[in-house]
């Protein structure tokens, strides 16, 4: 799709909604305000004066604590599709709250004076025994789920490895953990949602069902519906997982031998045939000299593991002490969320918080990243040692037989099926809580700049689960989607949701690209 022509739609939708929002204001006047409409619709909701109110509003990430108009807490979708056109009738925009962990705080709005749907009511999971399709509750967390799907036949998803990251932001917005090269991601699993729409209709939506709706929520799931429900197709749990590390902090004492050493585990990647789909990794290093590698392989042969593939992809980092754990399914799940539990309570009864910054960098299989690239990456790395706190981590997405990378772009919004490597880069404040340190977030640019500013032809992007606050909505479109996606949802956005109801600063419809 052409800039220009891309630029006219979204200037076009643009003055449709603002004439929309100027008949939604001549309404409002004359409807009561949302207070009312919600309690004549039963609907439990709390308000800044509410005895449970901060439990509420308090996001994971405690350096974007937006206020809130009202909090809905629906006991069924009903209840959702109440809030949902309580909001609509009184101009007031809507995000549903998952787990609550959106890095630029968007399950509190964005911005101030949103309705948040509170989904912690909808806890339920069940596992179809004939098709293996778990049903999951739009509240649910990562750590419960894995434990019941465990238990409903030792099923398993992929998904990532914090237990208390919500399952529907997760799942809408992408979802890799160690499994997800063997598997895909949490994304790929859904086969179908029940859907709440901007104007309250409750609908059932999967490949045949409003097709054009599933290609949308998978991807960009806020800007399009609230999920109820998900519908997710289950794998069978490895009877065994190799849960692999290796100490590579004798390699931080130069850039040079760090970013060779980088350089031939990407060579590796990229041409050993040891480097099979079982095979998922990330490297984690910080500011306070810790560097090592970590990953799963899923029923291989541990002797063959030992020997053989795992000394040659740490083969470039002189002076690495490695260490295999061989592990079950769920014990291989704790040791990921350690020192947390699986087991996490839901909604506001969750206490856990940071107060942090991170941008991410998507870099392609096409275009490894050049030595050039990574020298500087470690140069930066090393030189801001005692700055911070802040860490990085290079988590392997593609590589051949990659299932990340299977599906075609245009099966979902979720369209980078291109995918090498993906940087997460954070900083937070040393004790976790605010005030936030402004200095952080010159150094966390500074870190994407010193990745990207060596290989200009890189055609890097950003993952939509690691959402970035900073950028502007033009950027976001263009590293989250690409032109000829944006263009698809725009469309869409206007057939499901033209008075941009669901709504945060990087909502579909908000850039002029
Ligand atoms: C500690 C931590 C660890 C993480 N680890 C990983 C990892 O290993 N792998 C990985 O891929 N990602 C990881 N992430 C990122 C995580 O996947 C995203 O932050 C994810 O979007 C969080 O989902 P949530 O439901 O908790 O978030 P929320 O903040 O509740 O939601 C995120 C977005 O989705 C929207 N949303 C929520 N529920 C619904 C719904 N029912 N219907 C429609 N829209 C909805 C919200 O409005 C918001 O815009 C991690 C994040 C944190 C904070
Ligand atoms: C709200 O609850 C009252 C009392 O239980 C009931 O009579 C009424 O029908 C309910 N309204 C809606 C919209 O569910
Ligand atoms: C506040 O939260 C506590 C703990 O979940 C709960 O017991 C109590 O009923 C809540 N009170 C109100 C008024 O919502
Ligand atoms: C949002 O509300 C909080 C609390 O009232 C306030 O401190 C903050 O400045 C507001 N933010 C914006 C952007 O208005
Ligand atoms: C990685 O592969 C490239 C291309 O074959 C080669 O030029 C380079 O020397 C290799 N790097 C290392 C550290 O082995
Ligand atoms: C940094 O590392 C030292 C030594 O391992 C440790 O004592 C200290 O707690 C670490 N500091 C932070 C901020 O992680
Ligand atoms: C990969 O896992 C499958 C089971 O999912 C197993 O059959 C196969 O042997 C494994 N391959 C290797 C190389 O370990
Ligand atoms: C693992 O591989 C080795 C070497 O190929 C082989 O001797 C052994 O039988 C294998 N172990 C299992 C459990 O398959």
């Amino acid at each position: 799709m052409h800039v220009q022509t891309l630029k006219l739609r979204a200037a076009i939708l643009l003055a449709v909604s603002l004439v929309q929002a100027a008949s939604i204001t001549i309404s409002r006047s004359t409807s009561t305000n949302v207070y009312d409409c919600l309690t004549s619709h039963n609907v439990t909701y709390l308000t800044e004066s509410s005895v449970n109110w901060s439990a509420y509003q308090v996001p994971f990430n405690l350096r974007l604590p937006y206020e809130p108009a009202v909090i809905t807490v629906p006991e069924d979708p009903s209840q959702v599709a109440a809030s949902v056109t309580c909001a609509a009738a009184t101009g007031l925009k809507v995000q549903a709250k998952g787990g609550g962990h959106s890095y630029a705080s968007y399950s509190s709005g964005g911005q101030n004076g949103s309705l948040i749907i509170e989904m912690e009511k909808f806890d339920d999971i069940t596992v179809d025994q004939s098709t293996f399709i778990a049903k999951i509750g739009a509240g649910q967390r990562l750590g419960n789920i894995a434990t019941a799907l465990y238990d409903s036949g030792k099923r398993a998803l992929p998904h990532g490895t914090c237990a208390g990251v919500g399952i529907a932001g997760h799942a809408l917005h992408g979802g890799y953990g160690y499994d997800s090269r063997k598997w895909g991601l949490t994304l790929d699993h859904i086969v179908g949602l029940d859907i709440v729409l901007a104007n309250g209709e409750e609908v059932y939506t999967d490949a045949t069902c409003y097709p054009d709706l599933f290609y949308a929520m998978r991807g960009a799931g806020d800007s399009f519906g609230i999920a109820t429900h998900f519908y997710l197709q289950t794998e069978v749990a490895p009877t065994s997982v190799l849960y692999f590390t290796a100490d590579l902090a004798a390699s931080l004492k130069d850039a040079s031998t760090a970013a060779t050493g980088f350089e031939q585990l990407q060579n590796w990647t990229l041409t050993s045939p040891d480097l099979t789909p079982n095979i998922t990794f990330g490297t984690y290093a910080d500011g306070n000299g810790t560097f090592l590698i970590r990953g799963w392989c899923m029923d291989c042969n541990q002797t063959v593991f030992t020997n053989d593939v795992f000394p040659e992809m740490i083969a470039g980092f002189p002076g690495a002490v490695p260490t295999i754990q061989n592990l079950g399914w769920i014990n291989a799940l704790v040791a990921l969320a350690s020192p947390d539990p699986l087991a996490q309570p839901l909604g506001h009864l969750y206490t856990e918080h940071d107060t942090f910054y991170a941008k991410s960098v998507v870099t392609k299989n096409a275009e490894p990243l050049t030595y050039a690239a990574l020298l500087s990456y470690w140069k930066y790395m090393i030189t801001n040692q005692g700055q911070g706190p802040f860490f990085s981590i290079i988590n392997l997405y593609g590589g051949p037989g990659s299932q990340i990378n299977v599906p075609s772009p245009d099966s979902s919004a979720y369209s980078d099926r291109s995918a090498l490597w993906v940087f997460q880069n954070y900083g937070h404040t040393a004790s976790g809580l605010p005030p936030w340190d402004p200095a952080i977030t010159p150094l966390i640019d500074g870190l994407n700049d010193a990745i990207t500013q060596p290989q200009p032809d890189g055609d890097f992007t950003a993952y939509l689960n690691y959402v970035d606050p900073d950028l502007t909505p033009d950027m976001a479109a263009q590293e989250y989607y690409g032109a000829s996606t944006y263009d698809k949802l725009l469309g869409l956005k206007k057939k499901f949701d033209s008075e941009f109801v669901f709504w945060n600063p990087q909502a579909i419809g908000n850039a002029i690209l």
